[in-house]
C-alpha cells in the first residue's frame, strides 16, 4: 500500500491550482492518488462532520465529502470544473441538461472506490449514497466554491433557484428511516 498524507496531498492539489493547466494537473494528481483509495482512507482523519473544507481561496476549494446513504443531494451546478474522487462506498451522480425549462435526466454513473470523475463548469448533476453506507471522498472544485453565484434546480419543474443553505435544505430529499 502506498502511503497518503492528507496536508501533502491538499498542498500539491493547490500548487496544481496555480498551474497553467490547473483542471488537467489536479485530475492528474487525483487519479494517482485514488489508485489506492485504501491508503486514503488510511490516512486521512475519521471527520465528525459529513462536509469538511479542507482548504479554499480563489484558485482552489478542497472538500472532504460523506454523504449518508438517506440523503439525496439535490441537482445543482458549480460554475467552475469539479473533480470528484470517491474512496468508500458507492457514489450515484445524476446528470441533468435543462430544455425548455425542463429538467431532463441524461444519464447517471456509480463511482467506487478509485474513481475519479471530472463535472464540467456547466454540469448539472444530483448526488446519492448507494445501499446503506455512507459515501466518503475528496471534492475538487477549481474556484471559490463558497462565493460562486451558482444554482439549485427543482427535481420536477427544473426552476433554477440560489444555491442558498436555506433552498438546499429546502429541496434536498432524505428518506425516512424504515
Ligand atoms: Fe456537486
Amino acid at each position: 500500500m502506498t502511503s497518503f498524507n492528507l496536508d501533502e496531498f491538499v498542498g500539491k492539489l493547490t500548487d496544481a491550482s496555480r498551474s497553467a493547466n490547473p483542471a488537467q494537473q489536479v485530475r492528474k494528481l487525483m487519479d494517482a492518488a485514488f489508485a489506492d483509495p485504501q491508503a486514503i482512507k488510511s490516512g486521512t482523519p475519521d471527520f465528525e462532520e459529513d462536509d469538511v473544507i479542507l482548504f479554499e481561496d480563489e484558485k482552489i476549494s478542497i472538500w472532504h465529502c460523506r454523504f449518508q446513504p438517506d440523503l439525496h443531494v439535490p441537482p445543482h451546478d458549480h460554475q467552475t470544473p469539479a473533480i470528484i474522487g470517491l474512496y468508500e462506498g458507492t457514489e450515484r451522480n445524476s446528470f441533468y441538461e435543462v430544455e425548455s425549462d425542463q429538467l431532463v435526466l441524461k444519464g447517471s454513473k456509480d463511482s467506487k472506490p478509485g474513481d475519479v470523475l471530472t463535472i464540467g463548469p456547466e454540469g448539472i448533476h444530483s448526488v446519492e449514497a448507494v445501499g446503506d453506507v455512507p459515501c466518503v471522498g475528496i471534492h475538487v472544485y477549481l474556484s471559490s466554491l463558497t462565493t460562486i453565484e451558482r444554482s439549485l434546480f427543482d427535481w420536477s419543474s427544473g426552476a433554477a433557484l440560489p444555491f442558498t443553505d436555506e433552498n438546499y435544505d429546502k429541496m434536498k430529499k432524505v428518506d425516512s428511516i424504515q
